[in-house]
């Protein structure tokens, strides 16, 4: 396993090192992150993915993204055994320090072994329910869950598959799918369990930071099933942890066709007042990823022209997508999956340009309302 984790020094370093991409770093959980960050869910669970992801990876490593995004799901663990096994080549080749970047996984969904069993469930029951790691009760919907012992076991195995010691940002992966199954009293109970887990797993440094990668719960309205309201969530690991407790980073979908969390004043600020998901996070001090950036690639074509108009100079429809997302104040990270060199070099075009200013963007929002 690699040692260390992400450093202030190091990602400085490696930020340093491309000077062509002014405006492509933002201090995020208190080391140099650049603006757009590699992600890994889509694709088959296949050698030719694995073979186009590591090179995928290799490319961004090396032209300037030092964010990697995954979950221990993604591609029945594929997805981490194919980031770790570049950045081990990388680091020992000395292309990359392992200090430099920032590698983020998720825990919460079963996960099979690089594929699917022939008997899922037995396959589940003689690796899970006999070993005692988890029990059928423990499970919502047969796939999710958030019990200490499960988050143990997750992300022992996803150390192993990054080949890292300190995973630096460890996300419980749509925490609000529980909410589906279980009420608001339970939800905080299981949540304040799993954040003890964490708590103490940053202390014995097998994670840097945690947080809550989400799809659905920071969009919607407060009377929604399956709202998650981030105060409530601070103050939680707050009471876990301390003042200085380590829930730092949160993950919705943000893009030009999902802006919720700009758009929807949906969040208690500490003071009192509603605000939207960025406003929150910015006086919480937690930083935000905006996850499908691109829609799952719905937006790298057919954007309408006035997109062309507020994004002038860029050549594809993917880098004004991007840039919306990269430019828009309290998004530290845009979140773009790729495994493809070529799709990695059209996206890192747009980092060489600085985030659109403030009043342009507002522009767009305008012009769309
Ligand atoms: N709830 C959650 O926690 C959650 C949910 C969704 C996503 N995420 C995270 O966010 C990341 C990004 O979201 P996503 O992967 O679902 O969707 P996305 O980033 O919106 O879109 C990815 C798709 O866009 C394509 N693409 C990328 N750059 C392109 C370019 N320049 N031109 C044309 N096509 C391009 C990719 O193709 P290639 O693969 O061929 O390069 C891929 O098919 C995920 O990978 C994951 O890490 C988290």
């Amino acid at each position: 396993m690699l040692k260390g984790r992400a450093t202030a020094q190091a990602t400085a370093t490696y930020a340093g090192r491309f000077a062509d991409l002014p405006g492509n770093y933002r201090e995020t959980i208190g080391v140099a992150v650049s603006s757009i960050g590699l992600g890994t869910y889509l694709g088959e669970a296949d050698d030719a993915t694995d073979a186009a992801y590591a090179g995928a990876i290799r490319a961004a490593l090396t032209g300037g993204i030092n964010l990697i995004d995954t979950a221990i799901n993604y591609r029945f663990q594929r997805g981490e055994r194919v980031i770790g096994a570049t950045i081990a080549a990388m680091a020992a080749g000395g292309a990359i320090r392992r200090e430099e970047i920032v590698v983020a996984t998720k825990g919460g969904y079963i996960t099979f072994d690089g594929s699917m069993p022939p008997d899922p469930r037995a396959w589940f029951e003689e690796h899970f329910i006999r070993p005692g790691i988890v029990t059928a009760a423990d499970l919502v919907e047969g796939s999710h869950c958030l019990t200490p012992r499960w988050l143990e076991a997750m992300i022992a195995m996803s150390r192993a598959n990054l080949g890292l010691e300190t995973i630096d940002i460890y996300y419980l992966h749509n925490p609000e799918a529980q909410l589906g199954a279980v009420g608001r009293d339970e939800f905080k109970r299981r949540l304040r369990a799993a954040f003890e887990l964490l708590e103490s797993k940053a202390a014995d440094r097998e994670i840097g930071v945690y947080g809550a990668a989400t799809w659905n719960g920071f969009r919607v309205a407060p009377d929604d099933r399956g709202y998650l309201s981030l105060l409530e969530l601070t103050r939680l690991a707050e009471e876990v942890g301390g003042k200085d407790h380590r829930f730092r980073v949160i993950q919705l979908p943000y893009n030009l066709a999902m802006a919720e969390a700009f758009t929807a004043r949906n969040q208690r600020l500490p003071d009192g007042a509603m605000g939207n998901t960025l406003a929150a996070a910015d006086a919480l001090g937690v930083a935000v990823c905006a996850s499908a950036s691109l829609l799952q690639g719905r937006l790298t074509r057919g954007l309408p022209p006035l997109l062309n108009d507020a994004f002038d100079g860029f050549d594809s429809d993917a880098q004004r997508a991007l840039q919306f997302v990269r430019s828009t104040p309290g998004i530290n990270v845009a979140l773009a999956g790729m495994s493809s060199a070529a799709h990695v070099a059209d996206n890192l075009a747009t980092a060489r340009r600085p985030p659109a200013p403030f009043d342009r963007l507002m522009r767009l929002f305008k012009r769309v309302g």
